[in-house]
């Protein structure tokens, strides 16, 4: 069984532990709950849940974000996040959406999976077309977004810019 769950101020071990195997810093992608003590996950959980809930953000630089994990099997192997909207910094690089799945659980076909789960959950969210913004070098990233349904629209000197049509997702 495989299924995204939406980040809660009660995640456990499981969700720490894969964290703490996941890069801080890969494509792009942040991971900024890696080195972090048990106790200061669980303080960064309650912050990214409020990113969440667009409780105490500044108006202008930062958007709401909701983060999820996958789960395959009941082990989380993966993380996403939906940017409600978007800045013209987002436009040329992060998007709406950015995943990431733990290095040992890769090749696995959870790429493909997460993204096209985050996709349903844009499209309830009122999302009608989300961006993917792709660093030029990352294949395994640009296989996900083109078998989900990507369109390449454009590119900036470091990444390709891909929009997804959430229309398609049930
Ligand atoms: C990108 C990422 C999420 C893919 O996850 P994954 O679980 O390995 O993806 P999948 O198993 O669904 O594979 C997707 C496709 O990528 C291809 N692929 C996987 N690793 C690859 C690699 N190192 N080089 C080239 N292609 C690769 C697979 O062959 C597959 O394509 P195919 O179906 O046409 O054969 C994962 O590599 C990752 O977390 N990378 C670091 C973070 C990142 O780059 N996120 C995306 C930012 S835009």
């Amino acid at each position: 069984m495989i299924e995204l769950r939406k980040l809660s101020v009660d995640d456990g071990m499981d969700v720490y532990t894969m964290l703490q195997e996941i890069p801080k810093e890969e494509n792009g992608v942040m991971n900024n709950a890696n080195g972090l003590s048990f106790e200061e996950y669980k303080e960064w959980l309650r912050r990214k849940y409020a990113d969440s809930e667009q409780i105490g953000l500044m108006d202008g630089w930062k958007v709401p974000s909701t983060t999820y994990w996958l789960y395959a099997d009941e082990k989380p192997v993966g993380f996403g996040s939906i940017r409600h909207f978007l800045t013209d910094a987002l436009r040329a690089a992060g998007g709406n959406i950015g995943y990431e799945i733990a290095p040992k659980y890769r090749g696995k076909g959870y790429g493909k999976k997460i993204l096209g789960l985050l996709l349903e959950e844009a499209k309830r969210l009122g999302i009608g077309r989300v961006l993917v913004t792709i660093k030029l070098d990352n294949s395994a990233s640009k296989a996900v977004a083109l078998a989900n349904g990507g369109v390449i629209t454009g590119q900036t000197n470091e990444r390709i810019l891909m929009w997804i049509d959430t229309a398609q997702k049930s």
